[in-house]
Protein backbone atom coordinates (compact mmCIF):
# COMPACT_ATOMS: atom_id res chain seq x y z
CA UNK A 1 0.00 0.00 0.00
CA UNK A 2 2.77 2.46 0.79
CA UNK A 3 4.44 2.04 -2.28
CA UNK A 4 1.16 2.44 -4.31
CA UNK A 5 0.39 5.83 -2.42
CA UNK A 6 3.50 7.33 -3.10
CA UNK A 7 3.60 6.11 -6.89
CA UNK A 8 0.45 8.23 -6.70
CA UNK A 9 1.99 11.56 -5.03
CA UNK A 10 0.59 10.50 -1.91
CA UNK A 11 2.98 11.60 1.19
CA UNK A 12 2.97 9.07 3.76
CA UNK A 13 6.10 9.27 6.96
CA UNK A 14 7.78 5.97 6.36
CA UNK A 15 11.32 4.53 7.57
CA UNK A 16 11.57 0.91 7.74
CA UNK A 17 8.96 -0.36 5.48
CA UNK A 18 9.16 -3.79 7.16
CA UNK A 19 6.13 -3.28 9.79
CA UNK A 20 8.15 -2.67 12.79
CA UNK A 21 9.23 1.20 13.50
CA UNK A 22 5.64 2.11 13.63
CA UNK A 23 7.09 5.66 11.19
CA UNK A 24 4.19 4.80 8.73
CA UNK A 25 1.20 4.21 11.29
CA UNK A 26 -2.26 5.78 9.86
CA UNK A 27 -6.02 5.18 10.76
CA UNK A 28 -8.35 3.96 8.04
CA UNK A 29 -11.72 6.25 7.66
CA UNK A 30 -13.13 3.76 5.53
CA UNK A 31 -11.76 0.09 3.51
CA UNK A 32 -10.38 -2.92 4.69
CA UNK A 33 -6.54 -4.23 4.29
CA UNK A 34 -5.01 -8.03 5.04
CA UNK A 35 -1.21 -8.61 5.85
CA UNK A 36 0.77 -11.93 4.73
CA UNK A 37 1.65 -12.37 8.70
CA UNK A 38 0.87 -10.90 11.68
CA UNK A 39 2.81 -7.89 12.52
CA UNK A 40 4.22 -7.27 15.91
CA UNK A 41 4.28 -3.49 15.13
CA UNK A 42 0.20 -3.52 15.69
CA UNK A 43 -1.41 -4.47 18.54
CA UNK A 44 -4.68 -6.01 18.66
CA UNK A 45 -6.33 -3.13 19.91
CA UNK A 46 -5.16 -0.54 17.15
CA UNK A 47 -6.00 -2.94 14.92
CA UNK A 48 -9.61 -2.57 16.28
CA UNK A 49 -9.31 1.19 16.25
CA UNK A 50 -8.81 1.12 12.39
CA UNK A 51 -4.94 1.59 12.76
CA UNK A 52 -2.81 -0.10 10.26
CA UNK A 53 0.85 0.05 8.95
CA UNK A 54 0.71 0.72 5.21
CA UNK A 55 3.86 -0.53 4.43
CA UNK A 56 3.18 -4.31 4.72
CA UNK A 57 -0.53 -3.93 4.08
CA UNK A 58 -2.36 -5.37 1.38
CA UNK A 59 -5.55 -2.79 -0.07
CA UNK A 60 -8.52 -5.42 -0.08
CA UNK A 61 -10.52 -2.57 -1.61
CA UNK A 62 -10.76 1.25 -2.22
CA UNK A 63 -9.00 2.78 0.98
CA UNK A 64 -9.79 6.39 2.74
CA UNK A 65 -7.45 7.66 5.48
CA UNK A 66 -7.60 9.75 8.51
CA UNK A 67 -5.63 12.68 7.33
CA UNK A 68 -2.65 13.24 10.09
CA UNK A 69 -2.79 16.96 12.00
S1 LIG B 1 7.68 2.17 7.81
FE1 LIG B 1 8.21 1.14 9.63
S2 LIG B 1 6.38 0.15 10.22
FE2 LIG B 1 5.91 1.05 8.33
Amino acid sequence: MLASAQAAGVELHASCRNGTCRACLRRLHSGQVHYRIEWPGLSAEEKAEGFILPCVAHPACDLVLVAQG
